[in-house]
């Protein structure tokens, strides 16, 4: 795979991804979601299966075709992914939260349709679960690893989370104006306790190997 430097530098390890967005119902037919395509988790569970981890990848709706992975399981809304993630984040070495989840579902889905009506319509969307911040509370954590898309001040909002979730690593990019979402192209800043490093522009793919490649050489680290 372009981009890996050291193929089998997960090998015996393995590895959960979340990735794509998260689908949030208002009824039968209409939801709220993000810009999220899947690219970047897709090729994060992609380069993992190359490094030679045993890849378990939860997936949100894309486009995409599963990549070769050891399971893949689909999910719909936050809820779903939560559920998915958490029964298996503890059976996995490292945890890797590419996934664009909802912050805000409606706080009911309408069983049926809901009609047009001269009025306007006013959803109360709750807050969600933040799965992240769950694994990382585990007892029996694995290594985690969060993503974060900003649109300013990319190194604060970055540390603030590696802080307040308790992760391992933050891989933050800048999002807006043509970056990032749904682009084939990518950078990331990376930052773990008492240190950071810059992933230069690449395809997603490149950058992916990249990363397991960082995301190896830290958990090698912090387990010696
Ligand atoms: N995340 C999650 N569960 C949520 C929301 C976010 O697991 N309910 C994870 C994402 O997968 C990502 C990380 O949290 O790895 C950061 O997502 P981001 O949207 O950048 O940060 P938030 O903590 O949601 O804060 P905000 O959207 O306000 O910046
Ligand atoms: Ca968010």
């Amino acid at each position: 795979l372009a981009g890996l430097f050291r193929p089998g530098c997960l090998a015996g390890l393995s590895v959960l991804v979340s990735a794509g967005p998260t689908r949030e119902a208002i009824d039968p037919v209409r939801f709220l979601s993000n810009r999220s395509s899947g690219k970047m988790g897709y090729a994060v569970a992609r380069a993992a299966a190359a490094a030679g981890a045993r890849v378990t990848l939860v997936s949100g709706p894309t486009a995409l075709s599963p990549p070769a992975v050891a399971e893949f399981v689909a999910v719909e809304s936050a809820a779903d992914m939560y559920q998915a993630v958490m029964a298996r984040a503890a059976s996995h070495d490292i945890y890797i939260g590419t996934a664009a989840v909802a912050d805000y579902a409606p706080e009911y889905a309408a069983a049926g349709k809901i009609k047009k009506t001269a009025g306007e319509l006013t959803l109360t969307l709750r807050k969600t679960r933040d799965i992240l911040a769950a694994v990382a509370a585990l007892p029996d954590k694995p290594y985690t690893v969060g993503f974060a898309a900003e649109t300013d001040d990319l190194e604060g909002y970055a540390r603030a989370k590696l802080a307040a979730k308790n992760l391992d690593m933050v891989a933050a990019n800048w999002v807006g104006e043509g970056k990032a979402f749904e682009q084939d192209d990518n950078a990331l800043e990376v930052f773990w306790p008492g240190g950071r490093r810059t992933l230069p522009t690449a395809s997603k793919a490149v950058l992916a190997g990249r990363l397991i490649d960082l995301i190896a050489e830290r958990y090698g680290a912090r387990a010696a």
